[in-house]
């Protein structure tokens, strides 16, 4: 409800556009009349554009806050495991004891994928990058489950969602496998979501899985602080994509492939290719002057954030996980692993980046992690897209099961020629 109005004076018109007050976070002007009396605003990269109301996450960049439903995400991190945040992201409440058996039950239930899919990655070539066999395989999902598809009917809705929170581990994990021409490995409903991945990933239909604790821990950690990051690009594109009422399976790889870029979800594997790079302690310098040169495009990778200007609060929690997770695979020592940690440390005391207040971020310590783990770069975004296809479902609800919902349609400000005749071909010359 609005509670104030701004005042636009346009042309001929006095306009008044109510002001909503948020929960949390800056009150926003409703510019949506504006339309009726030709008037639009523009705003490149929507920096100051609220897209929709939300109800699921909340940012305080400048105080390094990070909630899911109102709950802070170091506690959530440290608290509950993945699949109790992803019931919290989908339902607004965490599970209670009953409620949690009965969900991880209905995801270990659709954690198979249809036989035909394993025919339909036999298409791509070995060496391809993962995330275009992802992109290809999530949408193809639309194709085998249509007993699911009938977006007014929100039993199908909710259905659709739990199947791609199931099987997008086994996706991603045949995408590893495939990539290395080792044999599929099924998964294992005994075994927890997190378990169950690594299982995928690294087993063997040869014998029993051995899944490290430590590792398992580690990898719900990273599941749980990529779960969710409100109106991101790649959630933007779900949003977009299911505004015009395409399948669920359709929008999760409209998500999919936004996040691929490396400005988005591709930051951590890039982060990993900028650390062998630079190759040595020793050169360390010569590249915080390549990245402090304005001349020079090189950015120190994992370092600063569009949102967090303070501390990014994820990157906190990784941290600790990465250090368990090094310590736990005795790789504290490994050059790679050296160089990283020093980076940290010169990065932290140097005057350009303390002025910038570019503190390492979630990806600088995730990229690190995975790769102690023992799971190659072009797998990192795979794990990122695993971790927020929660998210994105979790807004994709949010917006079907508001009936004011609309097709995402922008306008523009037109600058291109003005009407004129086609002349024939003849006389162009
Ligand atoms: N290395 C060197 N200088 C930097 C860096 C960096 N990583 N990041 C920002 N700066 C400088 C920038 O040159 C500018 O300097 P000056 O004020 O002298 O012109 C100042 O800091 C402010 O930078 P900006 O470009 O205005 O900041 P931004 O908010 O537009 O960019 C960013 C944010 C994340 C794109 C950028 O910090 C960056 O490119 N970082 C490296 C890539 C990275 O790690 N991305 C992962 C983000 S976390 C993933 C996610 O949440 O999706």
């Amino acid at each position: 409800m609005a509670s104030k109005n701004a005042t636009l004076t346009m042309h001929d018109h006095t306009l008044e556009l109510p002001i909503y007050e948020a929960t949390l976070g800056p009150p926003v002007v409703d510019v949506s009349g504006l339309s009726k009396h030709d008037i639009f605003t523009i705003d490149p990269g929507f920096m100051s554009t609220a897209a929709c109301e939300s109800k699921i996450t909340y940012i305080d960049g400048d105080k390094g806050v990070l909630l899911y439903r109102g709950y802070p995400i170091d506690q959530l991190a440290d608290q509950c495991d993945f699949m109790e945040v992803a019931y919290l992201l989908l339902f607004g409440e965490l599970p209670n004891t009953d409620q949690k058996a009965e969900f991880d039950t209905n995801i270990k239930h659709h954690t198979l994928v249809h036989e035909q899919i394993y025919n339909f990655f036999n298409g791509f070539l070995r060496g391809i990058h993962p995330m275009s066999i992802l992109m290809s395989a999530v949408a193809a999902l639309g194709g085998f489950y249509h007993d699911s598809l009938d977006i007014s009917k929100p039993e199908h809705r909710l259905n659709s969602a739990y199947r791609m929170i199931a099987k997008i581990p086994t996706l991603a994990a045949m995408c590893y496998k495939y990539s290395r021409g080792e044999p599929y490995v099924y998964p294992r409903n005994e075994l927890s979501y997190s378990e169950n991945f690594l299982h995928m990933l690294f087993g063997t239909p040869a014998e029993d899985s051995d899944v490290n604790p430590v590792l398992a821990r580690a990898m719900d950690k990273i599941f749980t602080l990529h779960a969710d990051h409100e109106q991101n690009a790649s959630t933007s594109a779900v949003r977009v994509a299911g505004s015009t009422g395409a399948n669920p399976f359709a929008c999760i790889s409209a998500g999919v492939s936004a996040l691929w870029g490396p400005a988005h979800g591709g930051a951590n594997e890039a982060c990993l290719k900028m650390l062998e790079q630079i190759g040595d302690e020793s050169r360390i310098s010569e590249y915080l002057a390549k990245a402090k040169d304005k001349n020079d495009p090189f950015r120190l990778m994992g370092f600063g954030h569009r949102v967090y200007k303070n501390y990014d609060p994820r990157a906190k929690v990784m941290q600790a996980t990465c250090h368990e997770v090094l310590n736990e695979v005795g790789a504290g020592d490994t050059p790679l692993f050296k160089l990283a940690m020093k980076l940290e440390k010169i990065a932290l005391e140097d005057e350009y980046f303390i002025e910038r207040k570019l503190y390492p971020n979630v990806d600088f310590y995730s990229g690190i992690t995975l790769n102690a783990m023992g799971i190659p770069s072009t797998m990192f975004t795979v794990i990122f897209a695993l971790a927020r296809t929660t998210g994105w479902l979790s807004h994709w609800l949010e917006m079907l099961s508001d009936p004011s919902h609309k097709i995402a349609r922008p306008r523009q400000l037109y600058t291109g020629a003005t009407e004129r005749d086609v002349v024939g071909l003849a006389e162009r010359g």
